[in-house]
């Protein structure tokens, strides 16, 4: 074990999908037995950096938190708790926003990209880089598991701590980044692009909910091409089929070696692959659908699961904004 703080986050918008739980869901279930002390926060306050169905919104914590428990993450473990319910996340972005210089944000990467996208960006999109390092700062997290976009917003937290430290006093870790190997899962309709929940294609991407059929139609359906009848390993000349093959790797933690080794053994064409292709899939995300379909029939319960969570968190979160306040003379 670790002495390690591990923190991370995700946004409540919607159910995720494979891509999101081979490349992060699944690395955060893992690290349960390797560290003592993770917190996982549903950051709402994240989400409504665009505009967010209020509804919808407070649905999508909930499906977020169930699904994450279904797949693995063990409340005992993991402090699994949503962002607006512990308020110094709020405070301490603040205080940490009359720390950071415009120009420090006007040239993130993410910033230039999704004010593009949006029609009328607002100013909370401009900083919620700052709200990011707030959530890491504030439980003086050590490793920061994300993915490698948000590497400049962590460097962003690690110059804010740097910066607080300077002018008030040290109190603040330099944190650490941390990205797993984990595999990058393609659109299935486009494997030059990831799979992504912004894509308006839904066919291009199979979420953790989608029924056997579902997944069945889609991955039918799935871009491949006419280079060879046989299955190959051939990222750049057959990404399609090289995406479903690295589907079924990380999902069976055998190497694409050893899944084209077993195509060939049991002599598959391209159609009797993706039935295979289906059925691993389908072997791996049934379960988690149908143990989060239990888990959010018993609101009062997973209610009482984030209640806990709020407050395990309150704890540490209290303690660093007290002496926050104290160094800052507030
Ligand atoms: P999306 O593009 O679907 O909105 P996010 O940006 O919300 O995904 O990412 C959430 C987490 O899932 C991040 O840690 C990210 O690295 C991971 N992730 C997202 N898409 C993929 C993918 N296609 N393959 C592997 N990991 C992914
Ligand atoms: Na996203």
């Amino acid at each position: 074990q670790c002495p390690e703080r591990v923190f991370s986050g995700i946004q409540p918008t919607g159910v995720p999908h494979l891509g999101n739980y081979v490349g992060a869901i699944r690395n955060w279930v893992r690290m349960q037995e390797r560290y003592d002390s993770i917190l996982l926060s549903i950051v709402d306050l994240h989400s409504i950096t665009v505009q967010q169905n209020p509804a919808e919104l407070r649905e999508n914590i909930q499906v977020m938190a169930a699904c994450l428990i279904a797949c693995g993450i063990n409340p005992d473990k993991t402090i699994l708790f949503q962002q607006s319910s512990v308020k110094e996340h709020a405070e301490l972005c603040w205080i940490l926003g009359c720390l950071c210089s415009l120009p420090r944000l006007e040239h993130l990467p993410q910033w230039r990209d999704k004010s593009k996208k949006v029609s009328d960006p607002k100013v909370g999109l401009y900083t919620y880089p700052i709200l990011q390092s707030a959530d890491i700062m504030l439980y003086k997290s050590t490793l920061v598991p994300v993915g490698e976009d948000q590497l400049t917003h962590l460097e962003l937290a690690r110059d804010l701590a740097r910066a607080f430290n300077r002018q008030y006093g040290t109190l603040f870790p330099a944190c650490n980044s941390y990205i797993g190997d984990v595999p990058k899962i393609r659109s299935l309709k486009d494997p030059s692009s990831k799979m992504s929940k912004s894509d308006n294609n839904a066919a291009s991407r199979i979420d953790l909910t989608d029924s056997s059929s579902t997944v069945r139609d889609k991955i039918a359906k799935a871009v491949t091409d006419a280079v060879s009848k046989d299955i190959t390993f051939d990222p750049e000349l057959r990404p399609g089929i090289s995406n479903l093959i690295d589907i079924c790797s990380a999902l069976t933690g055998k190497s694409s070696e050893d899944i084209v080794k077993l195509t060939q053994d049991k002599g598959m064409d391209k159609k009797t692959f993706k039935e295979f292709v289906t059925e691993t899939v389908n072997e791996s995300i049934q379960p988690i659908s149908s143990e989060m379909q239990q888990i959010l029939s018993d609101r009062g319960h997973l209610r009482s699961i984030l209640k806990q969570g709020q407050e395990r968190a309150s704890v540490l979160a209290e303690e660093t904004i007290k002496q926050v306040k104290t160094l800052v003379g507030l």
